[in-house]
């Protein structure tokens, strides 16, 4: 027994770690001989980072002696997976919750200006254009989607990304993605005579989501994309902190587990790096990075456009933006000048903008302009990336990006913390390390066309002031049919306008529930193509096209219509369909004996009656009842 006591005073003193310094941690000190050289140095770091603490509470040996290992564990695991060990978390926490108590505004010094970029007006030439030389690219595109979340604000049950986008046709948001970037590498690979590549597709998952999102995509034998296409990698979570002096928090339930939370997105950066995929996709001679979020059922309809802006225009960083509205609760995307020379064009926070502008010689801060919205375009938080110069940034910086602290005092002395805190990083703050040559611009698309996520429970939603969007599951899916139905009037149909109804508190537009599967048609182009004589289409309508060949000509659609066609079928839809339709029908977000994935938007469609076709065999068919 002694001599277990002296090899581990011993181990102490090699260490440095003795006299009071160990009287600090008298509980570590009686379990060293348990640890091994490794741990027995991770515990030496989390001293000298003035963590003693964490061991206050640990048992004598011999009792809870595994979860004492596991503790140690976790700690190596917290300290491999962040750029620079835990050491540099605890030091970097230190410096920010000391800027954050001292009330630091992190954009000081910095006069704002508005960056230039792109905006564009859905099915004019130069939108046309830029599409097609968006499609023309894609080939050389990869796709990641940041899928991370845990979706507090929504309190869905499952996965976000498996929710339905729409209830017509049930289509999840993880399928309408892969089917998108199936669509996106068939029409390129078209263009290209033939020189096809397969788009890769990374999914940035968590704890929270990694395990679900695997079992969606086999069991739904990933929608179609091969399995070695699509790449899922885990970010992990970072330890709490319990002040200001950055002391770890420990897990309330685990005397022997730190309290972690999520990072936040801007994790794909660095992991995309050490992964090594950027380096794979650099080698086969990509060109483009696009990363996009879990819920937004419009996303694509945007990115042919945004695409070819970004390769027209050569830049290294394309924000996806749309027009807002002066003060609107979204970031703002901004060129930041300091007077020592720096510059970035960056997202800023809308309840950053408007001071840092009264700070810095305009006096009424964030206000419209000329167009009735601010000259701040309104981030999205979809970034096309130029692949060369991104890998050259990361191999500075292996993917860190600037974190920030949000802690939650207590009151205004700022001593203490409501809850445990941590640093989180975003990805869209990728541009915060750029030199100031770097190209860095916007690509501006209508709201109704590119943005529409859903974040909010019914509660919440329905509480949203009026004229502020929803962001629920309820006015996502609705602006699914907006977008379609406008797109279809562009493309030369008589659509109908929408009704006005309230589903779950929530006051929406109901157009024409009009669906199509991505191949169909993902660019204006190609939907103006397949929309010919006179259309047209009643409210109460719905639709779905499955098929790749459906053109609909001279079509008058009062009732529910459901086309699917293999790919060589050319199927010519026409005359008119007429029946009882599909209807919606309200539901109450609190009836639990309705699906969840239902009743969070507050409706479920009845299917009362429709005109459906199938076309199995290649040829050339008509459909004229
Ligand atoms: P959100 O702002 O929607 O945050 O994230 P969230 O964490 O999913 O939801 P709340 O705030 O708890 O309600 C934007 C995107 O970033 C991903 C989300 O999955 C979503 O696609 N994300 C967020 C991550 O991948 N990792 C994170 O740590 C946080």
């Amino acid at each position: 027994m002694a001599s277990t006591v002296d090899s581990a005073a011993e181990q102490l003193s090699k260490l440095g770690i003795d006299g009071a310094f160990a009287d600090s941690a008298p509980n570590l000190k009686k379990n060293l001989h348990l640890l091994s050289s490794e741990q027995v140095e991770l515990a030496k770091m989390l001293m000298e980072m003035g963590q003693s603490h964490l061991f206050e509470k640990w048992a004598a040996p011999g009792v809870d002696d595994n979860e004492k290992k596991a503790f140690f564990d976790q700690v190596a695991k917290l300290n491999s997976s962040y750029p620079g060990g835990l050491k540099s978390y605890i030091k970097t926490a230190r410096e920010l919750l000391a800027d954050s108590k001292a009330g630091k505004n992190p954009f000081d010094g910095f006069t704002p200006s508005v960056p230039t970029g792109e905006v564009l007006k859905f099915g004019d030439d130069t939108f046309i254009n830029y599409e097609q030389a968006g499609v023309k690219e894609a080939k050389n595109a990869a796709f990641v989607l940041v899928a991370g979340g845990l979706g507090e604000r929504l309190g869905y049950n499952g996965i976000k990304v498996a929710l339905p986008a729409e209830t017509t046709t049930g289509t999840c948001f993880l399928q309408n993605y892969i089917e998108c970037i199936l669509a996106l590498q068939e029409s390129s690979c078209r263009l290209a005579e033939g020189k096809c590549q397969e788009i890769p597709f990374a999914i940035m998952t968590s704890d929270d989501t990694h395990s679900r999102t695997q079992e969606l995509l086999e069991s739904n034998s990933y929608f179609g994309m091969k399995p070695t296409q699509v790449k899922l990698l885990k970010q992990e979570k970072v330890a709490c902190l319990d002040d200001n002096d950055a002391r770890l928090a420990m897990d309330p339930k685990n005397k022997y587990r730190i309290q972690t939370k999520p990072h936040g997105h801007g994790d794909v950066h660095a992991l995309l790096y050490s992964s090594g995929l950027l380096k794979e996709w650099h080698d086969a001679g990509l060109k483009w990075v696009l990363f996009f979020q879990d819920t937004n059922g419009l996303l694509f309809k945007a990115i042919p456009a945004s695409l070819g802006v970004s390769a027209t225009k050569q830049y290294h960083v394309n924000s996806l933006a749309v027009p807002r509205k002066a003060k609107e609760a979204i970031g703002g995307i901004t060129r930041l000048t300091h007077a020592d020379g720096r510059s970035m064009v960056i997202n800023v926070e809308y309840n950053q903008l408007d001071p840092l502008l009264r700070a810095t010689g305009f006096p009424d801060g964030d206000v419209n302009c000329e167009t009735g919205y601010s000259p701040f375009p309104g981030n999205i938080n979809q970034l096309i990336l130029e692949l060369g110069p991104y890998m050259e940034e990361l191999k500075k910086t292996g993917g860190a990006i600037k974190e920030f602290v949000n802690p939650k005092y207590k009151d205004a002395s700022k001593t203490s913390f409501k809850s445990s805190t941590r640093l989180e990083c975003m990805m869209q703050d990728y541009p915060k390390t750029l030199p100031p040559s770097a190209k860095v611009g916007f690509t501006v698309m209508d709201t109704w066309l590119a943005y529409a996520p859903v974040k909010n429970n019914p509660e919440d939603a329905a509480k949203v002031p009026k004229g502020n969007p929803y962001h629920s599951a309820t006015s996502g899916e609705m602006a699914i049919y907006c977008a379609n139905s406008l797109i279809l009037r562009k493309a030369g149909a008589q659509v109908d306008d929408p009704v006005q109804e309230v589903f779950n508190g929530q006051e929406v537009e109901v157009w024409p529930r009009l669906t199509w599967k991505p191949k169909w048609g993902l660019t204006f182009s190609e939907i103006k193509n397949k929309v010919s004589g006179s259309c047209s289409v009643s409210q109460k309508s719905t639709m779905v096209i499955k098929g790749r060949n459906v053109v609909l000509e001279d079509l008058s659609l009062n009732g529910a219509l459901i086309i699917d066609s293999v790919d060589d079928a050319e199927v010519r839809v026409g005359g008119k369909v007429q029946n009882k339709g599909w209807t919606l029908e309200p539901v109450d977000h609190k009836d639990t004996s309705v699906p969840e994935e239902i009743r969070i938007r507050g409706f479920k469609i009845n299917k009362l009656e429709q005109l459906e076709r199938s076309y199995s065999e290649p040829g050339k068919f008509s459909l004229k009842p």
